[in-house]
């Protein structure tokens, strides 16, 4: 959870000004991951000097983005700081929140700070036994403290041979859990250090001498190393907040330390077991990376004509199904016309054909998804398929078997409690499949083989375009694993003709449904079986109560048939979403209100909810007290 950002200027003059305004835009970018306070670093003076250097500047307000710029612009008015004062070199660091450990309040904002004028339990006690006082209620700021505690103590009086990634590498020492860093420190000035576990985090490099951009040698940390040249350096949670300023990039491991420093990055990888030798810390070795480049374009992530990300993205949905099944549907060939080709999974689709079972694993939108995909998963591959929400398998430790596939299935590839769920398949033997819209998360790197559902970049908090990519990619994962059977060849062919038709999934759409109607339009919804409706639900309507039902034709079509019949007669207020041309089979009264959808379209179900939202005056892609990436259990 929680997003930040760094950026470093090196050999080029940047204004005070300039150097805000791309902190400010890194966070703008990151808002999705938390908004409930934020919060950056920057330099007091373009002079310097490690030994006198004075403390850097620190904001931190409660509420959005806009917030601190306002914040930041009145306190430099106020201290006559100069905006335009030119930094050759300079490094600052920005940081929003989505709250766990204490309320949204400046003094749990990040960064957190080692500053003992202003200034994990056991660390924690220990510092504060040695002297330190805490000011937040937050788990980070026992990070900093406690890197001043070691710089203190390991740095030897007057010796400053001790480096900032030293000090940093025996920090993680100390460390458990997930995190991902960025250490600013008086110590080191125009020096920044990144490091991972378990969060993302992601180093921008853009270099300013075209030249020296050209080349192969330009594609490695070892160039970066070596290279004096003009350059901006970005650190920051996710692409999206890189990808205007370069593409390419070093998708930082996890265990590794970066240490930018002199216009070059140093990279180390730690390791818990190897770090400590004899009772002494020992330093790794310093490794070389190739930059990646990165494949998204900045028109993804601008809300061009739309008013907001949601609704772009509800809209996107006919480009970003295309995008998911492109390359992948295959027509003609000597002896099928038809068929699937999912590269990620060709080398595994026997083992997951032999699977006792195939378990599909997520969270919130990404298991409504996965309920959607469940029949035609049964049907086309004969394999028993359950259903787990992270949370719940590792709270009961359900079974996992060696001889079960298990399929993760996450938007961003990093929500907290998937990944654990998939580590503890990984534990238990299981074959894992992942399936992201993220490439090189944590899921997309951690699991055996996978599929990218390609939907795009997908900014407002709640998911859409996702959902339709990740059941269509389920559907073709269904298809490649019947593939083998000559008797549902004809079906399979069926499917893949119109491969939007996917039938029976009206539960999850209802589930889906009514997830975003609660997220963004704050209002409860309940997603409900028709066949379930006698089983209680049913003593809730009344005239007052407002119920949408999807009766679309599918098998189930008769059923939902049946209940608007029961609903009526207890007066609910009827909303049906219906094939075109079914309003008067499926509302014989004429008394309720019908939506007519194209024959098993299911991408319109958010529209519902978005509307409602917008017209109650809610932040549709910034809905309260959420974020978009989970990565707290
Ligand atoms: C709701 C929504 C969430 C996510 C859930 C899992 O609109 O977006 O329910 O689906 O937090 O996130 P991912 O798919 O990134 O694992």
């Amino acid at each position: 959870m929680c997003g930040i950002f760094a950026y470093l200027n090196i050999n080029v003059s940047r204004e005070r000004r300039y150097i805000l305004e791309v902190l400010f835009n890194g966070l703008r970018r990151l808002e999705y991951r938390g908004y409930d306070s934020a919060g950056m670093s920057i330099d007091s003076t373009s002079n310097l000097d490690s030994d006198f250097a004075p403390p850097p500047l620190l904001f931190r307000k409660e509420g959005n983005i806009e917030s601190l710029v306002k914040a930041v612009y009145h306190e430099v008015a106020a201290t006559d700081l100069n905006l335009e004062e030119s930094f050759s070199v300079h490094a600052g660091i920005a940081h929003t929140r989505w709250a766990t450990h204490g309320e949204p309040a400046p003094r749990n904002s990040h960064p957190q700070t080692s500053d003992p004028e202003k200034e994990f339990l056991v660390l924690k006690e220990t510092l504060v036994r040695h002297g330190f006082t805490f000011e937040s209620e937050t788990d980070t700021e026992v990070i900093p403290k406690l890197a001043k505690f070691i710089f203190d103590n390991m740095n030897e009086e007057g010796d400053r041979s001790l480096t900032f990634s030293q000090v940093v590498l025996e920090v993680m020492r100390h460390l458990e859990g997930a995190y991902a860093l960025i250490f600013k420190s008086r110590h080191y000035p125009n020096e920044l250090i990144a490091c991972r576990r378990g969060s993302p985090l992601l180093l921008g490099v853009k270099e300013l001498n075209e030249e020296a951009s050209i080349g192969e040698s330009s594609n490695d940390t070892e160039f970066l190393s070596r290279n004096g040249q003009p350059k901006e350096l970005f650190l920051s949670s996710d692409a999206s907040a890189l990808v205007e300023h370069t593409k390419k990039v070093l998708m930082i491991e996890d265990g590794e330390v970066v240490h930018l420093k002199d216009g070059g990055a140093s990279i180390f990888k730690f390791d818990h077991a190897k770090s400590e030798h004899n009772g002494k810390f020992t330093r790794p070795a310093s490794v070389h990376r190739a930059l990646s480049v990165l494949e998204m374009e900045v028109e993804q992530i601008n809300k061009g004509k739309y008013e907001h990300y949601m609704q772009k993205e509800i809209h996107e949905q006919p480009e970003s199904l295309t995008t998911t099944m492109r390359g992948r549907l295959i027509r003609g060939g000597s002896c099928k016309s038809k068929s699937v080709l999912l590269g990620g999974l060709k080398d595994h689709l026997k083992i997951i054909r032999r699977s006792r079972r195939i378990v599909f694993i997520g969270c919130g939108t990404s298991y409504n998804a996965a309920l959607a995909a469940r029949p035609i998963l049964e049907e086309l591959s004969g394999i028993p398929v359950a259903m787990e929400i992270a949370s719940d398998l590792l709270d009961r430790q359900g079974p996992i078997y060696r001889e079960d596939t298990t399929v993760f299935v996450s938007q961003s590839g990093e929500t907290a409690d998937t990944l654990r769920a998939l580590e503890y398949a990984l534990e238990n033997g299981a074959l894992c499949v992942g399936i992201t819209n993220t490439v090189g998360s944590a899921i997309a790197r951690n699991t055996h083989c996978g599929v990218h559902i390609n939907a795009g970049c997908e900014i407002g908090v709640a998911s859409t375009k996702a959902y339709t990519s990740q059941i269509v990619v389920m559907a073709m994962l269904a298809l490649a694993i019947g593939d083998d059977t000559i008797s549902s060849q004809a079906r399979r062919e069926a499917i893949i003709d119109g491969l939007f038709d996917l039938p029976r999934y009206n539960y999850a759409t209802a589930l889906e449904g009514a997830l975003k109607v609660k997220e963004v339009a704050l209002m409860h919804s309940e997603g409900i079986l028709a066949g379930e409706m006698k089983h209680g639900p049913l003593a809730l309507v009344d005239e007052n109560l407002p119920i949408v039902v999807v009766a679309t034709r599918d098998a189930c079509f008769s059923k939902q048939q049946s209940v608007i019949q029961q609903l009526h007669a207890r007066k609910g207020r009827l909303i049906v979403m219906c094939t075109k041309g079914d309003a008067a089979s499926v509302c014989v009264s004429g008394s309720c209100r019908i939506i007519e959808v194209p024959q098993v379209e299911d991408c319109l179900q958010p529209l519902l909810a978005y509307h409602l939202t917008v017209l109650r005056g809610h932040n549709v892609d910034q809905p309260r007290n959420l974020a978009k990436s989970v990565t707290t259990q």
